[in-house]
């Protein structure tokens, strides 16, 4: 069975873009550029509102200077992108269990939501939002939705109707973000399928646009790896987009960007990386294109993952803070030493953008607590940051002290999510799983002491906290880059998530 395994391990490793260690050499390291270092389970205390308090909050994470950070909403699973409505109630994103949450806004002034409310369910990986004309937009993996909405009676009106089908979905970077222009387009980022390819479909690694019944598309932007955040600038309406550059070409190489995108501009990827610098496995023969392609307007440090970004346009921050853009740095994997994690504001000076710290803390000598994913300008001006590590909405204000938090808020605990099967079914289940397991080596990237030569051990705990038995069978079926998507049937999904939840709950 050891070919087997070698097998498995090779596949695996060509995932990684790695088909030299194929062969298996053992005792071989890996070189840097290769290091996965995640963020794991274990590390973490904010997990899923167990206790998540304040207080932690508070010593735990840096501010900028004169403001205080509490929590507003715990307890998510996964939460995403986030979205005001006209009512100031906040909606946010559950990509993974395929839901649109709407967190009441905080009537009763202790800085927490008052409550909660899924407007939708069932849908394929939902992150994007946005509203137009009394309808809800939806952002699903491979379409657009939308909805009609009531803010005030805080419902969905009618049916959910998609009105762009055929999205490419599949691959890498399946979540999409939609916010609509101030030129009433629909724009939609479509990241890349993979780390380094060519792409046949012309409108992955691009941004989109449609017209706002879905007709009408339009490729607007290319070269854009995976531009996960965008928003236009107050005052000049440039748009700006987040950017991820691309992995294993060591820690400081290549840096995150974001870019200034115009109308049929062409960002590099995947001839060039950074300032037009030639990619070292595809740029070869691609001089010309990257010639002509255009250099980010500000480089993020390498592998920090740029997210979500918004420019500031109320006055609940200080003057240094109006028209300064806040982007959430999700962190990095593909880094020996973790980068990022935190969120920083641009300050733009004539042509020059300065980057500042404006919280930080969510990772400290290598624990991770949080992972800053999506930045919201609330009506009362405060600045909302979701957290899909930690299952959070942290509320940041301006004047306001970091608040302590009911002792109330701390001890929620969740059902185990395999509590509903009966314990022959869940029995049967675990042991298919358990084989799954071990039959796809799982075990080289997670289990220390089976880790596969050279990869650091993602070690799998405290799975219930954040995931049912269908959530982790939505993330089977579409893992977090680096690790590898599996041919798993539906049924083996859920069997796998079982037999992980059994033995991690
Ligand atoms: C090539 C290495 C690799 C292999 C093989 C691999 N994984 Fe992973 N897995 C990872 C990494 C890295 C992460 C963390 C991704 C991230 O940054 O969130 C992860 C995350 C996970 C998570 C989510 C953990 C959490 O705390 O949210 C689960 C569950 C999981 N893997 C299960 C599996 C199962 C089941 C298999 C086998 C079918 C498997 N993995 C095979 C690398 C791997």
């Amino acid at each position: 069975m050891r070919w087997i395994r070698r097998l498995l391990v090779g596949v695996v490793l060509l995932a990684l873009g790695v088909a030299a260690l194929a062969a298996g050499a053992c005792r071989f390291v890996l070189p840097e550029r290769f290091a996965i270092n995640a963020p794991m389970a274990h590390q973490m205390f904010g997990l899923g509102g167990v206790d998540a308090s304040d207080d932690l909050l508070g010593q735990q994470i840096e501010l900028a200077e004169g403001f205080g950070i509490g929590l507003f909403a715990e307890g998510l699973r996964i939460p995403r992108f986030l979205r005001f409505t006209s009512e100031g109630d906040l909606l946010v994103t559950t990509t993974r269990s395929g839901r649109v949450v709407l967190l009441f806004r905080d009537a009763d002034g202790d800085g927490r939501s008052d409550g909660r409310r899924t407007l939708l369910e069932g849908l394929d990986r939902p992150q994007g939002m946005d509203f137009l004309d009394g309808f809800l937009y939806v952002a699903e993996s491979g379409a657009v939705g939308r909805v009609r909405f009531d803010p005030v009676a805080r419902t969905t009106l009618g049916d959910y109707e998609r009105i762009v089908e055929d999205i490419p979905a599949g691959g890498n970077h399946y979540t999409r973000t939609l916010r609509f222009g101030p030129d009433g387009w629909m724009y939609v980022s479509i990241g890349s399928s993979c780390n380094v390819c060519e792409q046949d479909d012309p409108r992955r690694a691009a941004i989109v646009r449609y017209r706002p019944d879905g007709s009408g598309e339009e490729i607007f932007a290319t070269g854009l790896r995976n531009s996960v955040g965008f928003d236009w600038r107050p005052g000049t309406g440039e748009l700006y987009a987040t950017d991820n550059g691309r992995d294993l070409l060591g820690n400081d190489f290549p840096p995150c960007e974001l870019n200034l995108v115009v109308q049929g501009g062409f960002y590099g990827w995947p001839y060039a990386n950074g300032d037009r610098e030639l990619d070292p496995d595809l740029g070869a023969g691609h001089e010309e294109e990257v010639r002509a392609s255009l250099p980010p307007a500000h480089p993020f440090r390498a592998h920090n993952a740029p997210l979500g970004i918004t420019f500031l346009r109320g006055d609940g921050v200080p003057a240094a803070y109006r028209g300064a853009a806040l982007v959430a740095l999700h962190g990095s994997w593909n880094r020996t030493k973790k980068d990022g994690y935190s969120v920083v504001s641009l300050h733009w000076r004539g042509d020059e953008i300065e980057e500042r710290a404006f919280a930080t803390g969510f990772e400290r000598d290598g624990d991770v607590i949080g992972r800053p994913v999506d930045v919201a300008e609330g009506p009362d001006g405060a600045i909302y940051v979701s957290d899909d590590y930690a299952g959070a909405i942290y509320r940041i204000a301006h004047g306001e002290a970091s608040r302590s938090a009911p002792a109330s808020a701390k001890t929620r605990r969740r059902e185990h999510p395999l509590g509903a099967i009966p314990p022959a079914e869940r029995l049967a289940a675990a042991k298919r799983g358990r084989f799954l397991y071990t039959e796809h080596d799982c075990a080289s990237c997670h289990d220390a002491g089976r880790a596969a030569p050279g990869v650091l051990p993602v070690p799998l705990s405290d799975l219930s906290a954040r995931y049912d038995v269908g959530e982790l069978a939505s993330f089977l079926a579409a893992p977090t880059p680096p690790m590898p998507a599996f041919p798993l049937s539906e049924q083996e999904r859920r069997d796998l998530a079982v037999d992980l939840l059994e033995r991690h709950p």
